[in-house]
């Protein structure tokens, strides 16, 4: 039988890959979601000559996409984005995201930032009431000193453990350095807290992905596919 979540994913990702014109630069995120939109990307391509290049917001996403014939170029080089696809872990009604699961927020941010929309895609179970509900805030940190850094952010409200691999070692990210997964209690001014851990030094980037969506595709069990536009959110 299928995942009800696997099929809400795919929904939303084939829906938002149905959205890529010819002649575009798209940021390509990462994760299992983004990974059915760049099946839907690769078939458009071969069956209708879809015309489009692909930046990539990590290693595994830039390893899929070559694997399925996308072209792939640089941020660098592509300067501006027309369109950004990725997922997320939570989506929040104001459509404030946290975002880094997979461990690829800071390239993920770049990307997105760099880009004219940027659309995310997700299975219903990622909408929650208040971001921290459901999942803990990935925060990208310098492997230097990271116990004092890892202080500093608890020192803000946010208890938090370094993450690591599966054979225990800390988890590096495509940028070398590692993850705090961090405690998100309700918070009011999510823009304040994503100033004061910007302060502290030692943070590279955290998950917080606050005003960015411009749509969220949300995908249902049965295929069906809601569509919340910013500014108008369900
Ligand atoms: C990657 O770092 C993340 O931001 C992903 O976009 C997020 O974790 C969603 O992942 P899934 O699509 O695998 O749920």
């Amino acid at each position: 039988m299928t995942d009800p979540r696997q099929s809400g994913k795919r929904a939303a990702a084939r829906a938002a890959a149905d959205e890529v014109r010819s002649h575009t630069k798209i940021g390509l995120g990462t994760g299992s979601t983004v990974a059915f939109a760049l099946e839907r990307l690769a078939e458009r391509q071969r069956d209708e000559g879809l015309a489009f290049v692909g930046v990539p917001t990590s290693e595994a996403t830039a390893k899929r996409a070559t694997e399925l014939g996308i072209t792939l170029t640089t941020l660098e080089e592509a300067g501006k984005l027309d369109l950004t696809i990725d997922g997320a872990d939570e989506v929040d009604p104001a459509l404030h995201l946290v975002k880094g699961g997979g461990g690829a927020l800071t390239r993920e941010k770049i990307v997105a930032a760099a880009s004219d929309r940027f659309l995310v895609i997700v299975d219903g179970t990622k909408l929650v009431p208040h971001l921290g509900a459901t999942f803990r805030l990935p925060i990208e940190v310098l492997p230097f000193a990271w116990p004092v850094t890892a202080r500093h952010v608890e020192e803000l409200g946010l208890p938090n453990v370094l993450r690591t691999g599966a054979d225990g070692e800390p988890y590096r990210t495509d940028n070398g350095n590692f993850i705090l997964d961090a405690t998100l209690p309700p918070v009011e001014d999510l823009a304040a807290l994503e100033a004061g851990l910007d302060t502290i030094p030692g943070v590279v980037e955290c998950g917080l992905f606050l005003g960015m969506a411009d749509r969220v595709y949300v995908g249902e069990a049965n295929g069906a596919t809601r569509v919340i536009e910013a500014g108008a959110p369900a």
